[in-house]
């Protein structure tokens, strides 16, 4: 008889760790009130089968006209960096739209990835070591939380309001951590998603974006800006982007994601200080060689000609899908306080009454066909907490109470009727 031997794979460190994200495994649940991950709901479908079928009608007239070497390039690989015709549109569009520093050939400072997803992970991957510090907002990005931790950085979680992160508090965390056993250095990142944060759906004021501008510049701490939800703004004048104050391009790395103003084709763009694009270029080149060249050209397109009037048409659809979740969530909610987004694709939730948010979801709100993600997904699972009571760091509480409601992927109908359901467990629940 043939021995079997138990397979068993030696996984590094990490694996062991890390869980699998909450969003993935929710990713998966197919139910009628879907508020978990940030998926757009409104995509610009009409607008790419006509890019797709003008491109491919112009392709097929240079392959008659003896050309077929250009589009043998178009279905090829490309550079790591991002095709140039690309990245010339992204350019100008930043420095016209959001004042973004990049001068003539600004281009060249902007890199394509492959999501900006890849973009967080490269620039983390250059920039931290084992045991280095990171500041995030409290609660953060899951996506950014993940990684770090992942590659060895002590997350600092600062407090945050109804405006996001207080840079008072960054301020006096990273004067703690200088003095502190644990670092004596100051971090080396503070993270944060100024416009429309995921997952509390807040909006940094303008001065606590020049603020926390003025504190990287005095310390050299590198603020990674994740502006993922820049284009989704409900109102009619932007804050500035933090990147536009760095006029030197030294301090900020400024992250876009195309995926929620085109559709998620897995392609971000970022402006960074040319010392870490040059090494992020590099982690790129082992992650994936290049990022699809079809793909960006498709988004080239769409970027020239046709954004901005999807944009005129979309943005309203998603403010009105934010106003149909917050009157519903008032109507029939348990007491708690809500966020009040000015843009993206999240509102937070906190209970007054302590409660499991995650097992209230496994048990009671996915089985009655409704998610959403538990708050405590977006802390990190290892760090600490600033207390600016204390003034120390701390052991990191997530808040269990808490729930991240994305309004962006159902219809308002479906947004009141599930939003509803959901408010009415909650409460049948929370009095029992
Ligand atoms: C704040 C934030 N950053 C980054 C990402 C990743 O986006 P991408 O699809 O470009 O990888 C997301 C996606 O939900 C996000 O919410």
């Amino acid at each position: 008889m043939r021995h079997i031997k138990p397979v068993r794979y030696d996984f590094a460190a990490w694996t062991h760790l890390i869980p699998e994200s909450e969003i993935r495994r929710l990713l998966k649940f197919q139910v009628p009130y879907y508020f978990a991950g940030g998926k757009p709901g409104v995509l610009p479908l009409e607008i790419f089968a006509k890019i797709l079928i003008d491109l491919g009608t112009g392709q097929l007239v240079k392959i008659a006209r003896g050309q077929g070497g250009e589009v043998i390039d178009e279905y090829n690989y490309g550079p790591t960096a991002g095709i140039r015709s690309f990245r010339e549109v992204l350019a100008e569009r930043l420095i016209r739209k959001d004042n973004i520093p990049l001068g003539s050939d600004g281009w060249e400072k902007v890199i394509i990835t492959s999501g900006s997803q890849q973009a967080l992970y490269g620039v983390l991957d250059v920039l931290i070591d084992p045991g280095d510090a990171v500041i995030t907002p409290s609660p953060a990005y899951l996506g950014f939380l993940g990684p770090a931790v992942k590659l060895g950085a002590n997350v600092i979680c600062v407090p945050t309001d109804q405006d996001g992160i207080i840079p008072e508090f960054v301020e006096e965390a990273i004067e703690k951590a200088v003095k502190s056993e644990i670092f004596r250095k100051p971090p080396e990142v503070l993270y944060v998603v100024a416009d429309s944060d995921n997952p509390k759906g807040t909006t940094l004021p303008t001065k606590r974006r020049q603020q926390l501008f003025d504190i990287a510049e005095r310390w050299n701490i590198v603020i990674i800006e994740d502006a993922a939800y820049r284009e989704i703004q409900f109102e009619e004048e932007k804050r500035p982007a933090i990147k536009s104050f760095d006029k030197d391009n030294e301090w900020v790395v400024y992250v876009r994601s195309t995926s929620k103003e085109a559709a998620p084709f897995r392609i971000g763009y970022t402006v960074l200080p040319d010392a870490i694009r040059e090494q992020l270029e590099k982690a790129k080149g082992y992650l994936d060689l290049c990022s699809p060249v079809l793909v960006q050209k498709i988004l080239e397109i769409y970027y020239k000609n046709y954004i901005d009037d999807f944009l005129k048409k979309a943005v309203p659809i998603y403010k009105r899908r934010c106003k149909a979740m917050r009157e519903t969530i008032d109507e029939t909610f348990p007491e708690g306080e809500r966020t009040n987004p000015t843009g993206g694709f999240f509102i937070w939730w906190e209970s007054k009454k302590p409660f499991d948010a995650k097992k209230f979801l496994v048990e009671v709100a996915a089985p009655n066909g409704v998610v959403y993600v538990p708050g405590a997904a977006f802390y990190p699972i290892r760090g600490y907490q600033y207390n600016p009571d204390t003034k120390d760091f701390e052991k990191i509480v997530p808040k269990t109470n808490t729930m991240r409601l994305s309004y962006s992927y159902n219809t308002e109908d479906d947004i009141r009727i599930g939003i509803a359901k959901l408010g009415e467990l909650l409460t049948e629940y929370l009095s029992s």
